[in-house]
């Protein structure tokens, strides 16, 4: 009558593949138990590690648990708790990992009534309360693991990706805090075609990449030109982590998400560390605190 999850970072986006493409993390997340209830609803009991509502309402894990309830009208109800790990508004899906966390354990508790995609579907009730838009890019790869193409949300279709076995991700998370709304506050409303085109070849080719384990194609793949422009202004140093984490061995670079979260993706743990290094060299000059992981992607 009770679960106690791990729910996983992500990092949505993946350079060329804005609010479609994401991964999940294995090394870092929140903790929540839920457990079931006689008293009926949805009640967030403990909410340790940030400052978060507890009015089910307001709670990005509340709302979306009570998506799920309100659709299945069980004769329980369930507390959550949460161990928040992710920092909000740190660009590696800490709201969404609240949200998907949630749904997830409620539906192992009742014996798994409802499918992945079905559970994304009331996890972003509960990532809309958070960004203010509706995407599913950091919610799908939590709940599914590895990586996933949001193919449309209406109707919500995700596809789940392979990966690679030798892939790593290196992350460099500076402590200051970027809002979503924000970062897509300074997007453009048009994109050039010449852009466009170049993009989704990318996207195209990443996916190809990923089926076959061609990490010289994800090399030549992990390319942003149309939102990485825009959105660099507000992350510090991120040219210089660019730079360097290439020099140092990544396949790639670009911003987490809506930052200001760095990622990079590598070939084997080794070169993950000396990326991790790279990203230090720069950041440790900053004066601006951070902290760097190295994880698998699963
Ligand atoms: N795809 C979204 C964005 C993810 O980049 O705005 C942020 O949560």
């Amino acid at each position: 009558n009770e679960i106690k999850i791990f729910s996983p970072a992500t990092v949505a986006n993946v350079a060329c593949g804005f609010d479609v493409l994401g991964f999940c993390l294995d090394s870092i997340g929140d903790y929540m138990v839920i457990r079931k209830t006689t008293e009926k609803g949805i009640k967030i009991t403990k909410i340790e590690g940030f400052d978060l509502p507890y009015e089910t309402e307001k709670n990005v894990a509340g709302v979306s648990a009570q998506a799920l309830y309100n659709d299945l009208r069980p004769e329980c109800g369930f507390e959550i708790e949460i161990h928040k790990k992710i920092k909000p508004g740190s660009g590696i899906g800490s709201s969404a990992a609240s949200a998907s966390g949630s749904v997830y354990g409620i539906n192992e508790l009742l014996g798994r009534p409802y499918d992945k995609t079905q559970l994304t579907y009331f996890a972003m009730q509960g990532e809309a309360i958070a960004s203010q838009c509706e995407h599913a890019d950091n919610l799908a790869p939590g709940i599914f693991g590895g990586f996933t193409l949001v193919k449309s949300t209406k109707p919500l279709n995700i596809l789940s990706l392979p990966t690679p076995s030798d892939l790593f991700a290196t992350l460099i998370h500076p402590q200051i805090e970027v809002k979503t709304v924000d970062s897509r506050a300074v997007l453009p409303k048009e994109v050039p075609l010449e852009n466009a085109i170049t993009q989704w070849a990318n996207v195209g080719s990443l996916i190809h990449a990923f089926h076959t384990s061609n990490y010289e194609l994800i090399r030549e793949s992990l390319i942003d030109v149309i939102i990485e422009p825009h959105r660099k202004k507000l992350i510090p140093h991120f040219d210089d982590v660019k730079a360097n984490t290439l020099r140092a061995g990544a396949l790639g670079c670009a911003i987490s998400g809506s930052g200001p979260s760095i990622f990079a993706l590598c070939k084997g743990l080794e070169t993950a560390k000396q990326v991790e290094k790279a990203m230090h060299n720069v950041y440790s000059k900053s004066g601006i605190a951070f902290e760097t992981y190295v994880s698998k992607i699963n």
